[in-house]
C-alpha cells in the first residue's frame, strides 16, 4: 500500500494532553500513531481486526479498539491509553486490583482487560458479575486467566463503590 499523507495536521488530546501532529497517512489506525508516532506501548497489537481488544483505548471515555479506528477519524477526540489510566504509586482501582489478584500469565491482553473493565466501572460501579462477563466477553484472553480477571474486576467494582460510599 502506498502511504499518502493527511494534508491537515492531527490534533488530538492524549492522556491528557493536547498533541499536534503533521504527516499522519490517511490509512493509519489509532494504534499505529499512538504505538509508532507517540510511543504509548500500553495498546497492544493482537489480531489487527476489531476482534480481540489487545488495542483497546477509551475515546471520550468509551471503550474502542484502536486498531480499526482511523487516526484521522478521532480528530479533535480524547483518548486515554493505559498510560493515562494510571502510574506506579497511583493506580488506577482496576489496575491494583489485577496487580492484587495476579491477573495476568503473559500480560498480552491485560491491556485491554483492564481499558474495557475501567470504561464500564467508569459508567456502572454496580455491575454484576454477569454484566462483567458480558462486557468483556470480547476481550480474548489466550493463557485462560479469565477466572482470575473476572475475580481482579469484582475486587475493583467493590473498591470503587466503597470510596463513592463509605
Ligand atoms: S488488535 Fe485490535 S481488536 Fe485485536
Ligand atoms: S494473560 Fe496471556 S493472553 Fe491473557
Amino acid at each position: 500500500m502506498t502511504a499518502s499523507c493527511g494534508a491537515e495536521p492531527l490534533h488530538l488530546r492524549v492522556n491528557g494532553r493536547a498533541c499536534s501532529i503533521a504527516g499522519v497517512p490517511r490509512e493509519a489506525t489509532l494504534l499505529h500513531l499512538l504505538r509508532n508516532d507517540l510511543g504509548l506501548n500500553g495498546p497492544k497489537y493482537g489480531c489487527g481486526l476489531g476482534q480481540c481488544g489487545a488495542c483497546t483505548v477509551h475515546v471520550d471515555g468509551v471503550a474502542a479498539r484502536a486498531c480499526v479506528i482511523p487516526a484521522h477519524g478521532v480528530s479533535g477526540r480524547a483518548i486515554t491509553t493505559l498510560e493515562g489510566l494510571g502510574a506506579p504509586g497511583d493506580w488506577h482501582p482496576v489496575q491494583a486490583a489485577f496487580e492484587d489478584a495476579q491477573a495476568a500469565q503473559c500480560g498480552y491482553c491485560l491491556n485491554g482487560m483492564v481499558m474495557q473493565a475501567a470504561a464500564l466501572l467508569a459508567r456502572d460501579p454496580d455491575a454484576s458479575e454477569a454484566r462483567i462477563r458480558s462486557e468483556l466477553s470480547g476481550n480474548l484472553c489466550r493463557c485462560g486467566t479469565h477466572v482470575e480477571i473476572l475475580d481482579a474486576v469484582q475486587r475493583a467494582a467493590f473498591r470503587m463503590r466503597a470510596k463513592v460510599n463509605p
